[in-house]
């Protein structure tokens, strides 16, 4: 068996090799990534993403008893609304597309003084997202669902557009629904709701764990905002609901 020599700490050795190793590995990687399609390698960001959530949710505050693990996303709703306990709750939905999240909202939130908006151009994303998604994905002519609701309103064009010229309706509290997937679109979506935010208000994001989109502009919104969240509930690692905390 050959002689293993110890080397004491500090040794100039050990960088040079782990520096040495850490080439080696990228070279094998360089070379695996020229025989992964788009899809696998979405796949390998969705893996860092996983770990880069988890690092950073072990910081935040824990509800009592923990961050709740759900096994879909109606349960995370379901904690949601369990919050959303006020006179005069407000939700806002980026991303309605046919409208299966808000119908949802729409027939368990009964509170009278409750009021619904749904934002989306309804063209579809305005950017790739995955490899299997382009522009365009989720197009529906333009064009709400058909929901008469009296409590709903609908801000159609490009959040850049409709939050521009959006004035906050009164509220008690804030439930905002993040299903429009993009980074571009979540990060414009965070900066504009900053200024809004009051703790007890409640976000939920619905594809979290993507490395270059929803987490990217959560993490930078979690930097930017005083407050702090704490993770309420979540289901498969990917449906996520927080609340704001001081
Ligand atoms: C995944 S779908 C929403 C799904 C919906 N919540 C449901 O329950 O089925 C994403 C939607 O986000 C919208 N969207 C994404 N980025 C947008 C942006 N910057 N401005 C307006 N709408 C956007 C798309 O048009 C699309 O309808």
């Amino acid at each position: 068996m050959t002689a293993v020599a110890r080397r004491k700490p500090g040794n100039r050795e050990h960088p040079r090799r782990r520096a040495d190793l850490r080439t080696r590995t990228r070279q094998y990687l360089i070379q695996a990534g020229g025989l992964l399609g788009e899809e696998r390698l979405h796949d390998v960001s969705c893996v860092l993403a996983a770990l880069r959530l988890g690092r950073w949710t072990r910081q935040l505050p824990a509800p009592s008893g923990g961050t709740k693990v759900r096994a879909d996303r109606l349960q995370t709703f379901r904690d949601g609304l369990a919050l959303l306990d006020t006179e005069q709750p407000l939700y806002l939905e980026f991303g309605v597309w046919r409208g299966w999240s808000l119908r949802w909202w729409l027939d368990h939130l009964d509170t009278p003084g409750a009021r619904f908006v749904g934002f989306d151009s309804f063209e579809g994303l305005p950017e790739q997202w995955r490899p299997d998604y382009p522009p365009g994905t989720f197009d529906v002519e333009g064009t709400p669902p058909p929901i008469t609701d009296p409590r709903v309103e609908f801000e159609v064009g490009y959040f850049d557009q409709t939050l521009a010229r959006f004035e906050m309706p009164e509220h008690d509290r804030l439930f905002v629904n993040i299903d429009c997937t993009l980074y571009s679109s979540t990060a414009c979506v965070l900066e504009w709701l900053e200024p809004h935010l009051r703790v007890g208000d409640l976000i939920y994001f619905d594809e979290l764990p993507e490395y270059d989109h929803e987490l990217r502009a959560l993490l930078e919104h979690d930097r930017r905002t005083t407050l702090r969240l704490m993770p309420i509930s979540q289901a498969k690692g990917y449906y996520w609901l927080f609340q704001y905390v001081p």
